[in-house]
């Protein structure tokens, strides 16, 4: 069958970047009457679900949304794909590979839904935002059932129980602005909690395609996060971490009060959860008062990733990021007067369009400045749609490669480095399971989110403990449990 976008007239709303550059025409709308219908409350019983999910922190959370609305609907969830009546891929568009790993599943899967013919397969996720994607899964992938959204997750109920009974493809991608959803059910486990604070990305860096996925910059009201950051702490919860694409354009968006992120830190500090994170901050937006309610400490880790992207001034001009090189470290200056201990962890890209040696060794050089103690390293992706895709992607391959090499060679010695400096302390670790590779090691993570092996009883998973770093490495540290009254340094 020829598939046009007209024979799926009934449900298709194809992404459109056009509508997605919309910023400020429609206002905001902050729904609390999310509920699973009733009709669909018992859909699920008797049928499992399973969830891949790619990408950022803000698509696991996403996850867990769409796992606890799955569950309501009296789905059980499955890690087999043959058991699975429903499997929903939770897409990532940041980079090409991610869209080729996602591209690749949805090949394998193919034959799967060849034997299970009532199987659902659901596309959903930052792909399914993207205009050129839709219309390739339409014409390449029709084995697919169901297409989504990252504004059209509360409709999964009922998107779900039209691709049951649908004979097309069911296509709903919102291109709006985006609003804000509360009280949708979220399936959390463990004893860490992701908690969103807004939404959305006006930044419109030339190289990324968020903006465009996730719709405009939109906080979540204090007094929800507020009341779910404390309900988190009631059941428990050992560790929040505040999400954003841009936390620190938090409450930029508010008309009628004067509340920004250092406010909802300020407050969300007083809640009894051990460790509080957030992620991701633009430097562009991180103010002293934000600084000032850091340097409380306290459950405010001393951990700020604080992505950077390029340290010449001209690429970060061409990428759109509104400071320069010089704002930037000016800022980790004024970060690490007020907050001696901090750990700055970073993003970086290399081979950005007309990226000269030059300019890449002034990122290198920045990195030595800086310090940081890890960091995440991409070589430029081109993202159809964005600016710097219109720009020649003209530094060859092995360049690109080759800068990608000695930019983490540079960052792996300073990793190091600052490890080796917390051999024979004590550090707190939050024991999170066993180890990976090895089961007879626990596993768990500092203040600063350092990886660190040690031997113990498994009745620490959960708790916080004391541990003397005995081998630090590059990536994690191997140590040693300490008394239970041995002081923990403060800066890991
Ligand atoms: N190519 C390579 N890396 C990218 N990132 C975002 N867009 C691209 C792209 N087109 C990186 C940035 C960002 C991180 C999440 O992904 O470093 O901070
Ligand atoms: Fe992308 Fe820039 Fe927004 Fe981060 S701040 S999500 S890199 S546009």
């Amino acid at each position: 069958m020829t598939t046009t976008t007209k024979d799926y007239s009934k449900y298709f709303q194809p992404p459109s970047y056009k509508d997605a550059k919309k910023r400020g025409k429609e206002d905001v709308q902050v729904l609390y009457d999310f509920a699973i219908p009733e009709e669909l409350s018992r859909f699920g019983e008797g049928k499992r679900y399973m969830i891949r999910t790619y990408g950022c922190q803000m698509n696991e959370h996403d996850s867990e949304t769409m796992k606890g609305m799955l569950e309501a609907m009296g789905y059980a969830s499955t890690d087999d794909k043959y058991e699975a009546d429903v499997i929903l891929l939770n897409t990532c568009a940041i980079r090409e590979n991610a869209e080729d790993k996602v591209f690749g599943e949805l090949g394998h899967l193919k034959s799967l839904k060849t034997e299970k013919p009532n199987l659902v397969l659901g596309v959903c996720g930052c792909m399914s935002q993207e205009e050129g994607v839709v219309s390739r899964i339409l014409t390449k992938h029709q084995h697919v059932d169901l297409i989504f959204g990252t504004h059209n997750i509360h409709r999964l109920p009922k998107l779900l129980q039209d691709a049951y009974y649908a004979k097309e493809m069911v296509v709903e991608v919102w291109s709006k602005e985006g609003d804000i959803i509360e009280n949708m059910p979220k399936k959390r486990e463990g004893m860490k909690a992701w908690v969103n604070i807004m939404y959305g990305c006006d930044k419109f860096c030339t190289y990324c395609i968020v903006p465009y996925t996730r719709g405009k910059e939109r906080s979540r009201r204090p007094e929800d996060v507020i009341a779910e950051v404390r309900e988190l702490a009631r059941q428990g919860f050992k560790e929040v971490t505040l999400l954003g694409q841009n936390v620190n354009a938090y409450g930029k968006d508010f008309e009628d009060i004067d509340y920004r992120f250092g406010d909802l830190m300020d407050d969300i500090r007083k809640i009894d959860i051990p460790r509080i994170r957030f992620t991701t901050s633009h430097p562009r937006d991180f103010d002293d008062h934000l600084i000032e309610v850091l340097a409380k400490g306290g459950n405010l880790v001393e951990h700020i990733h604080l992505p950077v992207q390029s340290g010449s001034t001209e690429v970060l001009k061409k990428m759109s990021r509104k400071y320069t090189r010089e704002q930037y470290l000016e800022l980790v200056a004024k970060i690490k007067r007020a907050i001696p201990n901090v750990v700055l962890t970073t993003d970086i890209i290399v081979g950005f369009p007309g990226e000269t040696e030059e300019q890449f060794e002034e990122t290198l050089s920045l990195v030595k400045e800086v310090r940081y103690d890890s960091a995440y390293t991409f070589i430029y992706s081109p993202r159809e749609g964005t600016p710097a895709a219109a720009m020649a992607d003209d530094i060859p391959e092995d360049v690109k490669k080759d800068r990608l090499l000695r930019l983490n060679d540079a960052l792996n010695e300073i990793s190091r480095e600052a490890n080796e400096r917390l051999r024979g302390q004590v550090v707190e670790v939050l024991v999170e399971g066993e180890s990976k590779n090895n089961p007879d090691m626990l596993s768990g993570r500092t203040r600063a989110n350092k990886l660190v092996h040690f031997q113990g009883p498994k009745e620490l998973i959960g708790e916080f403990v004391h541990v003397t770093v005995t081998e630090p490495m590059t990536w994690y540290m191997k140590g040693e449990l300490a008394g239970a009254d041995a002081p923990a340094a403060a800066n890991m």
